[in-house]
């Protein structure tokens, strides 16, 4: 059904050596490559702090198939001027039109195209609301001096700041100059120089293809610290030396990895440490992965999230989703390689306590969700993408390759990723198309075991197959005897050996007890942890829920400073729904939120409005 246009691909095989994509209908993006497909990309672009916009250019290579229009997705740009250019030649102007704006898909910029068009450059600016964009002011930042920029493409938001065709189907190569006030540093998913000068003045090369949701850039007063062969952290000074010893063991995953599934393609991995509004714990940009600062805990506890951004490098930026249907392909393979790297590197016993918090959590969403939001190939028409950032992609997927796994054995199972990730490297991929390589290279040569996985089920079906794998952590055992034993005042909590549990066994043990605690319970848990005053950001979230929910009024202080710094939705999300459930809750949300607001970044902000009914 997503076959390629013949004439496209004669077009492609003729002009270049690389494979030519396959571009899936994707209903997210206005944008027509079946008739003018965008290769490169050259950026030029100001930073404008004052204006909170960017401004300058985008000048588009394009492969002619058919048709004399070019459709871009954009979303509150402001067009200035758009021309075009032969092959070698000079642009002279050229007409446009843009359409009206859809809430959720932005507007579509319909250019004209000269019979010997082949690139086009648009003048443009961003709006200061831009969804992609969050401009922080020096306060928001660590270091409180200087301001800070970054971009969230994902899912689509890239038209937000570049006119483009903002479609996972779509792969990119790109250049770019960035200029910003002197003193900043910017960097990129692109290749980075740690030693450029910080004259206000940055050129970037990205040469090999991605997707439009991994362009990605930051503008703040940024530091490096190299951290092994290939690796390094970018971050503010305050948060640098921290940053760097958190992230001691990026090297090892990486040889974990390759070890496992084949090389890493893409030259250097980096971490930025992003200010506490970032609104997600991180996200996988080619070279430079951006991380939350709430995953600086001092012990590498959340370092997880270091494995499953790596692991993105294989799974979702070598082969990526073709829409955003396929998340899961994306999501469920990362978490699956994410505890494939835990393992290897801090041993079965984490791995398998991270894979039972995620059941836990995955269980206890699909309690409130609608069937067609458990069924892991999603029909997300007329919806936002972002609305389908449910455990169901990362969890239920990740099962369904771990059934795979327990089916074939783990060799027979890494030897198909492995070919996998080599066959459709650099591509975009839809669920038919990994299904057809699934059955063709793992379940038709062995029917007796293939007959053991429900496979139309694991994609097609809401919640879980009957005999699904059932992820189980004897650690967490142990911890679940003991909550009960204090519970039922076997045991006060000072006699808990709290002291010798890991992160994770602390959080299970919080998770494990019932909603409603009585005051004493509550103040007996806080002397006996420090909870109220937590720096673990997993511990401490997890503390103020159960605090929301018990009116445990000394935890109150440390929830509006939490609320008011942090920008990570994952966080916030859960602490205002819980406030909302009662009069007193819901008016302190409000307070908080009054405040807050502006300081979060929009993709946080709708979570929050949508709570609040804003
Ligand atoms: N790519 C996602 C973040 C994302 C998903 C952004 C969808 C926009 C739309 C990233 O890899 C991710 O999953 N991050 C998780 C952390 C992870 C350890 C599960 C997060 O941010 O919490
Ligand atoms: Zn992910």
């Amino acid at each position: 059904m997503y076959a390629l246009l013949p004439a496209l691909a004669a077009l492609l095989l003729a002009g270049c050596h690389n494979r030519p994509p396959v571009i899936a209908g994707d209903y997210h993006s206005y944008s027509n490559p079946h008739q003018a497909l965008v290769r490169h990309l050259e950026l030029d672009l100001e930073a404008d702090f004052a204006g909170k916009v960017l401004k300058g250019a985008a000048a588009l290579d394009l492969v002619r198939v058919a048709g004399d229009k070019l459709v871009l997705d954009t979303r509150d740009l402001k067009i200035n001027k758009v021309e075009a250019a032969p092959e070698t030649g000079a642009f002279s102007e050229t007409g446009f039109e843009i359409g009206p704006a859809d809430p959720i898909l932005g507007s579509p910029l319909s250019i004209e195209l000269p019979p010997a068009a082949r690139r086009v450059r648009i003048r443009y600016s961003t709006s200061p609301g831009a969804s992609g964009l969050q401009w922080l002011e020096p306060r928001q930042t660590a270091g409180r001096e200087s301001p800070f920029l970054f971009t969230q493409s994902q899912a689509i938001h890239a038209r937000s700041w570049i006119p483009l065709q903002d479609t996972p189907g779509v792969r990119i190569t790109y250049t770019a100059q960035v200029r910003t006030p002197a003193g900043l540093r910017a960097v990129m998913s692109a290749e980075n120089d740690p030693a450029a000068p910080r004259n206000g003045s940055y050129s970037f090369r990205m040469p090999q293809a991605i997707p439009s949701y991994l362009i990605a850039l930051a503008v703040g007063d940024l530091e490096f610290r190299s951290l092994g062969r290939r690796t390094g952290v970018y971050a503010e000074t305050p948060v640098l030396e921290r940053a760097a010893r958190e992230f001691e063991d990026t090297e090892k995953m990486i040889d974990a990895v390759e070890g496992m599934y084949g090389p890493y393609r893409w030259g250097r991995y980096d971490l930025l440490v992003l200010p506490p509004s970032f609104p997600y714990g991180g996200m996988e940009n080619p070279r430079l992965t951006f991380a939350t600062p709430t995953i600086l805990a001092g012990d590498k506890s959340l370092v997880n999230l270091v494995a499953h951004e790596l692991a993105h490098s294989w799974s979702g930026n070598l082969v990526t989703n073709a829409t955003w249907s396929d998340f899961w392909l994306n999501e469920g393979f990362t978490v699956y390689l994410e505890r494939r790297i835990v393992e290897k590197v801090y041993g079965p016993r984490m791995a398998a306590m991270e894979a039972v918090l995620g059941y836990q959590d995955l269980l206890r969403e699909m309690e409130k969700l609608e069937d067609r939001d458990e069924i892991l190939h999603i029909d997300l028409k007329g919806r936002d993408p972002d609305a389908n950032v449910t455990q169901v992609p990362y969890e239920k997927g990740a099962l369904f390759l771990q059934d795979l796994e327990r089916a074939f054995g783990r060799e027979r199972f890494d030897a198909f990723l492995r070919g996998y990730f080599g066959h459709f490297a650099f591509q975009s991929v839809t669920t038919e198309q990994f299904l057809a390589y699934l059955r063709e290279n793992l379940l038709e040569p062995d029917r007796e075991r293939a007959a053991r996985v429900p496979l139309e089920e694991w994609i097609h079906r809401p919640g879980l197959p009957a005999g699904a794998p059932r992820p189980g952590s004897d650690a967490f055992e142990k911890v679940g005897a003991q909550a009960a034993r204090w519970l039922k005042g076997e045991i006060p909590a000072g006699e808990l050996p709290v002291e010798s549990w890991s992160t994770y066994e602390r959080l299970h043990f919080l998770r494990a007890l019932p909603e409603k605690l009585q005051r004493e319970k509550m103040r007996q848990l806080d002397r006996a942890f420090a909870l109220t005053r937590a720096g673990n950001s997993e511990i401490l979230q997890q503390w103020l829920l159960m605090s929301i929910r018990n009116g445990y009024e000394p935890a109150f202080r440390r929830l509006e400073e939490f609320l008011g710094s942090v920008g990570r939705r994952k966080y916030l999300k859960p602490l205002y729904e819980e406030l909302v459930k009662t009069p007193a809750g819901r008016s302190r949300a409000e307070r908080v939120y009054g405040q807050a607001r502006s300081g979060y970044h929009p993709i946080a902000q709708a979570s929050v409005d949508a709570i609040l009914k804003r």
